[in-house]
């Protein structure tokens, strides 16, 4: 059975004094939650990474990194391997996200590096897709996700492909207070699942988490995770705050 999961997006926000104190906030929460079979992960800045997944239990919270290079090492002034991201004790990297693919270029092709990379050195990806208002209104929203998924993942083996978890963020949604209706995000991951199924296989499929992402918010989580292929959420704005995410992850 696949996993439920809150994944919180920090994205450029917080001092490394302000990181721990919210990692820590979250962590005491969660451990009071009496359904402990939500997976919880923090995606922090990549220089939070040691500090905070040194001070956090990780059988509580998991740690995510928000990027990483496509490259495995060498000489590339700035960028951060995912072996290193590995060695800070960190379980996951998020890959693909809209931000970085429209503001840093990141195309397919260049992801796909980063997924297996992120593979070759045990961190789980979490992989996002999603569509641009402009692609929606042209009714293309499902080429887009198909042409993200089929270049960004589906030439991995049936082992590598078991330790994705996908993110459906369309690009719309992202920060604008506009959020997907539970129909359309129920439409979009019943079609990812389907694209699965028919690229793998139904088992396969099935044990796959897929999030939905973008002004994803304690009023709207309960109906959005309502849907049957809603796994959780990744949250962004609202997973700056420990009371607001902990809301989120109770709307399971
Ligand atoms: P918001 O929740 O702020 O819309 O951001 C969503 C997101 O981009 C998570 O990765």
């Amino acid at each position: 059975m696949r996993k439920r999961i809150v994944a919180g997006n920090w994205k450029m926000n917080k001092t490394l004094k302000e990181g721990i104190e919210l990692a820590k906030e979250i962590e005491l929460q969660v451990e009071k939650q009496k359904d402990k079979s939500i997976g919880v992960i923090i995606g922090i800045p990549f220089i939070h990474l040691p500090e905070v997944s040194k001070i956090v239990n990780h059988k509580i919270i998991s740690i995510a990194a928000q990027n990483c290079s496509s490259e495995p090492k060498g000489a590339f002034t700035g960028e951060v391997s995912a072996e290193m991201i590995k060695s800070t004790g960190t379980e996951y990297v998020i890959i693909g996200h809209s931000e970085r693919r429209s503001y840093f270029n990141e195309d397919n092709k260049t992801l796909n590096k980063k997924v297996k990379l992120a593979l070759e050195n045990n961190l789980n990806p979490i992989f996002c897709i999603g569509e641009l208002l402009d692609e929606r209104k042209h009714g293309k929203q499902f080429d887009v996700v198909n042409k993200q998924l089929n270049e960004g993942l589906f030439d991995l083996a049936d082992e590598e492909f078991s330790k994705i978890i996908i993110a459906y963020e369309p690009v719309w949604a992202i920060g604008t207070g506009e959020t997907a209706t539970p129909q359309q995000a129920q439409e979009m991951h019943e079609y990812i699942r389907k694209l699965v199924s028919d690229n793998y296989n139904a088992e396969t499929a099935d044990n796959t988490t897929i999030l939905y992402g973008g002004s994803c918010k304690p009023s709207n989580a309960q109906e959005l995770f309502a849907n049957p292929d809603v796994d959780g959420g990744l949250i962004g704005g609202a997973s700056l705050k420990a009371d607001d995410f902990i809301e989120i992850i109770n709307s399971f």
